[in-house]
């Protein structure tokens, strides 16, 4: 494998994967992005010209896909509508990007015989009660809740469906809640660290009971170049870090950091169906493709993330107002 067709790589995973793959690989990457309002082209700044390439355009489009697809040896496929949210306010980007999307890089690879692997989210299996021990594990039942959940659990199928099928060489990945540099702004943990900076009090949806898996974007790139080089395929691999924290601890820990009180946050209105609870078992990927996560403290990684933020307001100011403006309107 030498040259990867990265998807979505100019989103905030797509990104840090490909600032991953550059710097612990020998793979070039061509990444294809729509550059939507969650695309950045300045994610990429800093990458060297020579192994990193940048075509604009849409994974729904055949003829956009067909000739990358074909001189490509892997597809990286990141690319998605990826916010809940929006997806309660408007499910038809969801369904086009996430479903007609997948299929037609689908397509594509089955076309050209190309090695693919789907990124996906552990909201394909629903959510847990908040005091039961299990966690998610490769043989939970999908059950998804939202729009986005849902056309997420729909695209892991139609690679199934590919892989059995057809033949097509290919991986999925389930990851848990991801936080790091360039995360959009409309993203809980980045929305309260650039209200802080604002003087804004953090919005907690609900009584903030609710309970995310939280992940280092980097420790998600790491394990998805391991499963590229060293994952069965038809597999499908969990990837999580034992971060479970509720969001009340966390609104708390981005204010002890920033140096706030305690209490200074307000409740807002709960999300329509929000999960409760969301715990990753990767017990397969850590015996099987021997990784493990780099970021173990959870407080240190959010410190360096607010620093991030504090020092890169160029990269984030241009989205806050019209972030803020959508939760306005949803009573967020
Ligand atoms: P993001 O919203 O930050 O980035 C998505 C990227 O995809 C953007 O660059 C956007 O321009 C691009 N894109 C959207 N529609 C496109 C289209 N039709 N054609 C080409 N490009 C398009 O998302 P993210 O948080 O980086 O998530 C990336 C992937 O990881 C998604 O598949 C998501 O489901 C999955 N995932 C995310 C998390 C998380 O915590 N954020 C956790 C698990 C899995
Ligand atoms: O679990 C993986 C998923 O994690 C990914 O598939 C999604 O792409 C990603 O967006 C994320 O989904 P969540 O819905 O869990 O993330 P979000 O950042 O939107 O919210 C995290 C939690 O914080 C959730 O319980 C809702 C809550 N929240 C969110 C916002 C924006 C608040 O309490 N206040 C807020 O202002």
């Amino acid at each position: 494998m030498s040259k990867l067709l990265v998807t979505g790589g100019a989103g905030f995973i797509g990104s840090n994967f490909v600032h991953h793959v550059i710097a612990h690989s020998d793979h070039d990457v061509v990444v294809l992005d729509k550059l939507t309002y969650a695309g950045d082209r300045a994610t990429l700044e800093g990458l060297p010209e020579d192994r990193v390439q940048l075509v604009v355009g849409d994974i729904a489009d055949p003829e956009a896909v067909d000739p990358l697809v074909a001189e490509t040896d892997a597809v990286v496929h990141f690319a998605a509508e990826s916010h809940n949210d929006n997806s309660l306010s408007d499910p038809s980007p969801f369904v086009q990007t996430n479903l007609i999307g997948t299929f037609t890089l689908l397509e594509a690879a089955r076309r050209h015989g190309t090695r693919f692997h789907h990124i996906s989210t552990d909201e394909v299996y629903g959510d847990l009660e908040l005091d039961d021990p299990a966690k998610f594990t490769p043989e939970t039942p999908y059950n998804p809740s939202s729009p986005y959940s849902s056309t997420k659990a729909g695209s892991d199928l139609l690679v199934r469906a590919w892989v059995r099928s057809f033949g097509l060489e290919a991986t999925i990945s389930n990851c848990s809640n991801n936080y790091g540099p360039r995360q959009h702004v409309e993203k809980f943990i980045p929305r309260q660290i650039t209200n802080v900076i604002d003087g804004v009090r953090p919005r907690l949806y609900g009584a903030g009971e609710n309970v995310r898996d939280w992940i280092h974007a980097d420790d998600h790139s790491s394990a998805v170049l391991r499963i590229l080089e060293r994952g069965r395929i038809g597999e499908t691999y969990l990837i999580g870090a034992d971060g479970e924290r509720n969001n009340l601890e966390v609104v708390q820990a981005i204010l002890r950091l920033m140096g706030q009180e305690a209490d200074a946050f307000d409740h807002v209105k709960d999300r329509a169906g929000h999960d409760l609870r969301y715990a990753i078992d990767a017990t397969k990927l850590r015996e099987e493709l021997g990784w493990e996560p780099a970021y173990t403290d959870f407080e240190a990684g959010l410190a360096a993330t607010i620093e991030w933020y504090r020092e890169h307001e160029s990269w984030w100011r241009p989205q806050k107002a019209a972030a803020e403006a959508k939760y306005a309107a949803a009573g967020h």
